[in-house]
C-alpha cells in the first residue's frame, strides 16, 4: 500500500490496482476522464495523478442509492468517490498498455464530490483538442492535471531533494535570506516594493542573494546553500522568467577547483552520470573563437575558424575592408556529407543572422573540387588552401563566412547560423554535453552608459596576477587594459544553456571599493547602496567563492523541454504577466494612499 498514513478518503490511488487485488473492496477518488454508456453497462475511466482505473456500473437496482441518477450528473472532469469490488476484466477487455488494465472496479457506491461545469470548461486537459498556450496559462490548474506537468513537478521536487541531501552530506547549511531587501545587482533591473512605514522608500527584491551569502561567509557559516527565488526585471526569453529559482551556494576558503569538483558531484547525482564523469573545461576565449558564444552546444561540430588574416588584401573588397579595419571574419565549413544547401537555403541565411546585427552570410561551394556560386570568383587556390589548413574537415562542401567590423556581431552571426544548421541538418544528438567555461572577461564596455559594466557581477575577483592593472589603470578608457582583464568567473553549460554561474569573490575592501569606482559609482552612491557590505569587509573576511545553478534550467534539461514555462507550476508570460491571476494589476486607491504613491499617470 502506498499510503502509510491513515485518514485519506480513498483506500488506493487510480494507478495501483492489479490482478492480485481481485476480490478486495476498495475506494477510489479522482476525476472522470471518460464516460461510456452501453445501455445496461456504464463505465467511467477514473483518473488521478497516479493513473487511471476503469469503474464498471452494472445491476443498478442491486446497489445502494440510485447510482444511475448520480452517474448521469458526473460530467467529465467531475471529482467522484467510488467504492466497489475489484474484478477481473473479461479477457477481450484487458488492456496491456494500462497499469490497471487487468482489472476494473465494480462500483457499489458512488458519490459526486464536485461537479465540473462541462458547458463552460475552457478545455479538457485530456481532450483531443490542444488548447493554445495562453488558454492553458489562464487555466493553469486544468493544465496541471496533465501527466506531463505532474511528472515535471514530481521530478523537480525529487531533484531538489537529491540536491539538498547531497549538499547537507557535504556539510552545507541551508539558510533562508530576505526577499524584502536592497538592490543586489546581477545586470537586470530590480523589482521594487514601496514601504508603507517609510514614506517614499522601497525595498528591492533580490536579483540573487549574492551579498547576503557573502555576508554569511563573513559570519562564519563556512558552507551555505539555499534553493531560493530570484527576481529580475529583464527581457524575457524561452529560458528566462522574471522570478526563477536558483540552487545558490557559497563556500569559505574555496578555490575554483573545489567549486568544479562540487559541480561534478552534483551533476553526477542529478543526471545519473557515470562515476568517472569529469566536466570538460573550455576557456571563454576558446568558446567564443570556436563557437561564437560563451554557452556552446558541443553535441555537434560545425566549428568556426578565424580567417580574418586570410582575406587581408583580397580582391573581395567587403572582406578586405573588414580585415583591414580590425574587424573579424569567421568561417564554417560544412562537408557535403553533413549538409548541402539549395539557393533557397542560402537566400534564407541572412534572415538568420539579421537579428544579431549580421549583414549577410557569404558562401561558396566546392563540388568535385570545383568552386562555384556565391563569392567563389574571389577565392583563389591560395586562399582556399589556407582555409583548409584551418579546417578539421576536408573535401567537397560549403564554406560560409561571417564578417563584421564589430567582433561580437561576427561571433553572434556565426553562432546563430551554426545552431540553425544543426537543426536543419539534424546534427543534434539526444545526449547531454556539459562544459565548465572559465576565464571570463571581468568587465565589458557599455556604449550606452559610457562606462564599464561587470560581466558577472561586481563582487567577482579579477585575475589575481593582474590585480595591479585592475587597481591602477584608467577606468574610463574603453580600449585600455581594464577591458582585457579576465576574472575568476566560471559558468556551467549544458546543450547550449547556461545552467550555472559563479566566481571567486573579492574579499579585500580596497579592491571592492575600486570595483565600484571602475563601474562608475560615485563614493556617495557606493556608500548608500553598499556601505554596509564594504564595511563588513573590514572585520575579517575568509576568502570565498560560490556558484548558483538555475534550477529551472536544470529541470528543463532533465525533462528535455525547451520552454522554461513547462517546469514552473505558475509561470509568467514573456511580458512578465500571470494570465491566471492577472498580475500585475492596479493597486487600489487605499493602497496607493497607504504606500504614499504619487505616480505619473501613463
Ligand atoms: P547568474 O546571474 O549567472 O549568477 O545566475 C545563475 C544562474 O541562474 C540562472 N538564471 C535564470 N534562470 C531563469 N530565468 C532567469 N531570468 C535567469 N537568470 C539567471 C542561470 C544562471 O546560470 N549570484 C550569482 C551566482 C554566483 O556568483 O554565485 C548569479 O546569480 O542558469
Amino acid at each position: 500500500m502506498a499510503h502509510a498514513i491513515k485518514g485519506l478518503m480513498r483506500t488506493h490511488h487510480c494507478g495501483e490496482l492489479k490482478a492480485s487485488d481481485i476480490g478486495s473492496k476498495v475506494t477510489l477518488c479522482g476525476w472522470v476522464n471518460k464516460y461510456r454508456n452501453l445501455g445496461s453497462l456504464h463505465f467511467i475511466d477514473l483518473r488521478d495523478k497516479y493513473g487511471m482505473t476503469q469503474l464498471g456500473f452494472v445491476n443498478f437496482e442491486n446497489v445502494e442509492g440510485n447510482h444511475l441518477d448520480e452517474l448521469r450528473k458526473c460530467s467529465l472532469e467531475s471529482v467522484v468517490l467510488a467504492t466497489g469490488i475489484v474484478v477481473a476484466r473479461p479477457t477481450e477487455a484487458q488492456n496491456a498498455n494500462m497499469d490497471t488494465g487487468a482489472i476494473e472496479v465494480q462500483v457499489t457506491s458512488l458519490s459526486l464530490l464536485s461537479k465540473s461545469d462541462i458547458d463552460t470548461i475552457p478545455f479538457l486537459p485530456f481532450g483531443s483538442v490542444e488548447a493554445t498556450e495562453d488558454l492553458r496559462l489562464k487555466y493553469r490548474y486544468l493544465d496541471l492535471r496533465t501527466k506531463k506537468l505532474q511528472d515535471i513537478l514530481l521530478l523537480r521536487s525529487r531533484t531538489m531533494n537529491t540536491i539538498r541531501t547531497l549538499l547537507t552530506d557535504e556539510d552545507f547549511v541551508e539558510v533562508e535570506t530576505p526577499i524584502l531587501y536592497k538592490s543586489t545587482p546581477e545586470g537586470a533591473r530590480d523589482y521594487i516594493v514601496p514601504s508603507r512605514v517609510h514614506p517614499g522608500q522601497v525595498y528591492a527584491l533580490p536579483q540573487s542573494p549574492q551579498t547576503l551569502k557573502q555576508l554569511l561567509m563573513i559570519g562564519g557559516t563556512d558552507k551555505y546553500f539555499q534553493i531560493c527565488r530570484c527576481f529580475r526585471d529583464e527581457d524575457l526569453r524561452a529560458d528566462r522568467q522574471p522570478e526563477f529559482s536558483q540552487v545558490d551556494m557559497e563556500v569559505s576558503f574555496a578555490t575554483q577547483e573545489y567549486m568544479k569538483n562540487l559541480v561534478e558531484k552534483m551533476l553526477k547525482k542529478v543526471f545519473s552520470l557515470s562515476s568517472d564523469f569529469t566536466l570538460p573545461m573550455m576557456t571563454y576565449a576558446d568558446a567564443m573563437n570556436i563557437y561564437g558564444c560563451d554557452k556552446p552546444d558541443v553535441r555537434f561540430g560545425l566549428k568556426q575558424m578565424i580567417v580574418t588574416n586570410i582575406f587581408k588584401g583580397s580582391d573581395f573588397a567587403t572582406f578586405s575592408t573588414v580585415a583591414e579595419a580590425g574587424g573579424l571574419i569567421k568561417a564554417i565549413f560544412v562537408p557535403e556529407s553533413v549538409g548541402q544547401f539549395t539557393r533557397k537555403d542560402t537566400d534564407a541565411f541572412p534572415i538568420v543572422v539579421k537579428p544579431h546585427g549580421g549583414k549577410g552570410v557569404a558562401f561558396y561551394k566546392l563540388s568535385k573540387g570545383e568552386r562555384s556560386t556565391g563569392i567563389s570568383k574571389f577565392i583563389t587556390d591560395e586562399i582556399e588552401s589556407q582555409l583548409f589548413s584551418l579546417s578539421e574537415e576536408k573535401g567537397d562542401g560549403t564554406w560560409l563566412f561571417f564578417a563584421d567590423n564589430v567582433h561580437s556581431v561576427a561571433h553572434a552571426s556565426a553562432d546563430a547560423l551554426r545552431r540553425n544548421l544543426a537543426h536543419k541538418c539534424n546534427l543534434i544528438g539526444s545526449g547531454k554535453a556539459f562544459l565548465w567555461v572559465y576565464d571570463f572577461p571581468l568587465l565589458e564596455w557599455s556604449e550606452e552608459a559610457a562606462r564599464f559594466t561587470a560581466c558577472h557581477h561586481p563582487f567577482t575577483m579579477p585575475a589575481r596576477e593582474k590585480l595591479d592593472i585592475f587597481m591602477n589603470s584608467d577606468h574610463q578608457d574603453p580600449n585600455g587594459p581594464l577591458g582585457k582583464l579576465t576574472a575568476e568567473a566560471y559558468d556551467v553549460v549544458c546543450n547550449g544553456y547556461e545552467i550555472g554561474g559563479g566566481s571567486i569573490r573579492i574579499y579585500d575592501q580596497s579592491v571592492q571599493d575600486r570595483m565600484f569606482k571602475v563601474l562608475g559609482f560615485t563614493p556617495e552612491e557606493t556608500k548608500n547602496q553598499f556601505g554596509f557590505f564594504i564595511e563588513a569587509l573590514k572585520y575579517g573576511v575568509p576568502p570565498h567563492g560560490g556558484l548558483a545553478f538555475g534550477l529551472d534550467r536544470l529541470i528543463m534539461i532533465l525533462t528535455g523541454t525547451d520552454s522554461i514555462r513547462d517546469v514552473i507550476a505558475f509561470p509568467k508570460t514573456s511580458s512578465a504577466s500571470d494570465l491566471m491571476s492577472h498580475a500585475p494589476s492596479r493597486p487600489s486607491a487605499a493602497q496607493l494612499k497607504e504606500l504614499h504613491f504619487d505616480w505619473t499617470k501613463s
